[in-house]
């Protein structure tokens, strides 16, 4: 029996790992994606828009309409992330442009497409300006909202931005307070908590590269300036590809599991951007969010790899069921 495709929006800075996102997604059986709203983050919105536009260019999804959205934050200036992402956004790879040119007005679109479409799902990969202002501009269109599932913050982990504090509500602080005060619906917060459990390790990067396809080397290009930087960084071999997780938990909401909590984030101070979760309800405050903690890594894996290479579903479950060798 054919299930229902899921109708999702998604909102994303790509970005290496929003790159990879987007391939899950579109890649998917169980999506079907109305939309990509772009949002500055990684890079400026230009670029982030351009790089939306190639990887679905690459993965032959150029039906998929692209919108331009937000260029700065709310209030702070914008910080990009070229240190981690390359001056493209791309680890420095150069993608086959598109002949296609993104539209301009995400929230009209966004507004639009959810009037028509009730019960749809927000994916949110980048900083959520552009989720912000659409709240704050038409917010008769979150009753249409089904929830909102987002990579950003972190509980227990620590930030990579500050001790405390996550890029994506680092970069954009006011929208992410915004959002989880207004939307009023349900919000899952993919994390650093669960992101890091998903450790794209040499091993696991170089079984995609034999797999031998452009898009495979393209995985593999992308994601060696990121696990260079997190060598440098953190000391960690191989890279933390957190946006394709909250992607994935669309898919398949079994792959992580978490905790009902009140999150509140934080706008200044040396916290800025910390996302202060409260599962003990000291504060009072109504459960906000389902903040997720643990990810079953192999499952999650399985299940990018699949989607990604269909045509090596065999090879995949062999190889990752394969303890002997330590996976
Ligand atoms: C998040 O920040 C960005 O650099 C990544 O694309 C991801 O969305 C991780 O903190
Ligand atoms: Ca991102």
């Amino acid at each position: 029996m054919m299930t229902e495709k899921k109708k999702v929006i998604i909102d994303t800075d790509p970005g290496i790992d929003d790159s990879l996102a987007l391939m899950l997604a579109g890649k998917s059986n169980n999506l079907d994606i109305l939309g990509v709203t772009i949002a500055a983050g990684n890079v400026e919105n230009q670029q982030c828009t351009q790089n939306a536009l190639d990887v679905l260019h690459l993965i032959e999804r150029d039906d998929i309409p692209v919108y331009t959205g937000a260029t700065k934050p709310l209030k702070r200036e914008p910080i990009n992330a070229r240190e981690t992402h390359g001056s493209n956004g791309i680890g420095n790879v150069e993608l086959e442009h598109s002949k296609r040119q993104a539209k301009t007005g995400a929230l009209e679109f966004l507004k639009t497409t959810l009037e028509q479409n009730p019960g749809t799902t927000l994916i949110a990969l980048g900083p959520l300006t552009n989720i912000a202002l659409l709240l704050e501009k038409y917010p008769e269109v979150k009753e249409n909202i089904k929830e909102l599932v987002l990579m950003g913050g972190t509980y227990k982990s620590h930030g990579n931005c500050s001790p405390v504090a996550e890029f994506n509500f680092w970069f954009d602080p006011d929208a992410a307070k915004y959002v989880f005060e207004n939307l009023n619906k349900p919000i899952t917060m993919t994390g650093l908590d669960v992101t890091r459990k998903a450790l794209l390790t040499p091993n696991y990067a170089k079984l995609i590269k034999n797999f031998d396809t452009k898009l495979a080397d393209t995985i593999y290009d992308m994601t060696q300036f990121y696990t260079d930087f997190h060598w440098d960084r953190e000391g960690v071999l191989g890279c933390v590809i957190n946006d394709p997780l909250a992607v994935a938990q669309v898919i398949d909401p079994s792959i992580c599991t978490g905790i009902n909590g009140n999150v509140e984030i934080i706008t200044d101070g040396p916290a800025i951007g910390m996302s202060m979760v409260d599962t003990e309800g000291i504060l009072n405050k109504e459960d906000n969010c389902y903040i997720l903690t643990n990810c079953d890594h192999k499952r999650f894996f399985k299940l990018f790899m699949k989607t990604l290479f269909p045509e090596k579903e065999i090879e995949i479950d062999k190889i990752l069921d394969n303890e002997l060798y330590g996976n």
